[in-house]
């Protein structure tokens, strides 16, 4: 038994005393001034104000998860039991901090003496207080945990937190599936972009990088599948099988996975041998297998390809899951993008593209997604014409009539809103500015700036501004008024 004071309700009458504590936490900035000492609830991101949490900074996610999926394919729940072990560092003195988790019951929460280091033993850990607040009309679950004694700013410390709950097919706010997506034959897990509170306690904010450790037990004959590099063969006993991943390079949350299904792996080298491991579920047959196949033997090329023009791939290792369900997209997970019914060579470049344009470097806020979709969008783009496909200004002078022809100039893809990350403008007025810039600034200004930016900003976020700032020193010349026509005015640009 523990001491700890449970908060947290189902019954409907207690949603309204839990509304009523969030109405405190609407703001995040008004919290903080409320209770100094009090971590806000939110990171401040305008599009998503209640993701992250202030006063900390995550340094490693230790994720030891237990997986049951749906009995009945026809009936997509599956059920989760986990403990995530965080190890944070304080960035003011708190008497209590928030994670995001969204559809979990927490049941005991550890906190380690602060100053505990990675190898903490369990005789040190104290039960702590803690509470969850829950709102789901407006999708806000926040878990509050209390400090005793206070955590100064400085000092890092180790919380561990045991918590279960079913697994659904949760949606983004506009209604596209993410998160934790239960599959008839196990998991897809997809969170951009704030959909990793749906399986693991987090500070869900892109700027707070860390690297991650997942153990997932799943029923023996099921392979999980995450990020980075397997820490050794799997583990059977009883029926179940522990699969261990360790993710070393800095990853923000958004881009962690753990893929659930009945993945085949196979194994390739990249430039300098870099492993590359692919998941590919059984339920992949046919010609969308022998397309995944020959588009997958690519990776290395490709990989050469971006390298050269770019600097070294960012990270550990690289690879794919290919699940045989779908979330109706693709994404770029660090290491190991996902992807569905199968993965086509240009969908490979583009998340390969992104494991330098938006995981190496990663928007500071969401209103930067440009920086990722623009980028990735180019490099299908420059792939498309190493491989003599289709030069690179054929395929802007086609996405700019496409843009014509559809209308779709008005939006500022510099600050599109919460509901437009990832509408056709971003990517095709986000390619077409990369391709501008380019023709603006010359190519080795462009190619230096570009070096420069990821150098710069290599594991950790950036914002639109810093980017500019990157390619008008690379090029010494202003771009202001470029930036404005490209991205943000309500209209088409004069063409370069
Ligand atoms: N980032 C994904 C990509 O590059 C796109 C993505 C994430 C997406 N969530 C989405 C697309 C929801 C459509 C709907 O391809
Ligand atoms: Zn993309």
């Amino acid at each position: 038994m523990t001491t700890s004071m449970r908060t947290y309700r189902r019954a409907a009458v207690a949603l309204m005393l839990v509304t009523a504590s969030l109405a405190g936490i609407s703001s995040p900035a008004q919290a903080t001034n409320q209770i100094a000492a009090t971590g806000a609830p939110g990171s401040g991101d305008p599009y998503f104000p209640n993701s992250g949490n202030g006063g900390y900074d995550v340094l490693h996610y230790d994720l030891d998860l237990r997986y049951t999926p749906p009995s009945d394919p026809a009936v997509l729940v599956g059920h989760l039991t986990a403990e995530a072990t965080i190890t944070l560092l304080a960035t003011e003195d708190l008497s209590s901090l928030n994670f995001d988790l969204r559809g979990h019951e927490v049941f005991a929460v550890w906190v380690y003496g602060s100053g505990a280091k990675h190898g903490k033993s369990p005789a040190e850990r104290v039960p702590a207080e803690w509470s969850q607040m829950r709102d789901d009309a407006s999708r806000v679950w926040e878990l509050a945990i209390q400090l005793r004694p206070k955590l100064k700013a400085g000092q890092r410390t180790t919380i561990e937190i045991e918590y279960s709950g079913n697994t659904g097919r949760p949606v983004d706010t506009t209604g596209a599936l993410y998160g934790w997506v239960t599959t008839a034959d196990g998991a897809m897990v997809v969170n951009e972009p704030d959909g990793a509170a749906t399986w693991y306690p987090v500070n869900d904010d892109p700027e707070d990088k860390a690297t991650y450790t997942f153990r997932i037990t799943v029923p023996e004959g099921k392979t999980a599948v995450a990020n980075g590099l397997p820490d050794g063969r799997p583990v059977t006993t009883g029926g179940w099988t522990t699969w261990a991943w360790e993710a070393s390079d800095p990853m923000a949350s958004y881009l962690s996975t753990a893929s659930v299904g009945d993945y085949v792996l196979s194994y390739d080298e990249g430039p300098g041998g870099l492993p590359i491991i692919n998941a590919i579920d059984a339920g992949v047959t046919g010609q969308p297998l022998t397309d995944t196949n020959a588009a997958l033997a690519l990776q290395p090329r490709m990989m050469s390809f971006l390298a050269d023009l770019f600097g070294r791939y960012p990270f550990e290792a690289f690879g794919a899951i290919v699940d045989d369900d779908s979330v109706g997209y693709a994404l770029e997970t660090q290491t190991r993008p996902v992807y569905s019914h199968l993965a086509s060579e240009y969908t490979i470049a583009h998340e390969l593209g992104h494991q330098w344009f938006g995981n190496a470097v990663s928007p500071a806020d969401w209103q930067d997604i440009w920086l990722n979709e623009g980028w990735a969008t180019y490099i299908e783009w420059l792939w498309a014409e190493h491989q003599g496909k289709a030069t690179v200004t054929k395929q802007f002078t086609d996405a700019v009539a496409e843009l014509d022809r559809k209308n779709l100039w008005a939006l500022n893809i510099a600050d599109p809103g919460r509901d437009n990350l990832f509408v056709e403008q971003i990517y095709r007025r986000g390619g077409a500015a990369i391709h501008a810039l380019r023709a603006e600034v010359g190519d080795a200004a462009f190619f230096e700036g570009a070096r420069e930016w990821l150098g710069r900003y290599d594991d950790s976020s950036a914002t639109t501004e810093d980017f500019e700032v990157v390619m008008e020193e690379a090029s010494g010349q202003p771009l202001d008024a470029f930036f404005n026509d490209w991205l943000r005015e309500p209209n088409r640009p004069a063409m370069p």
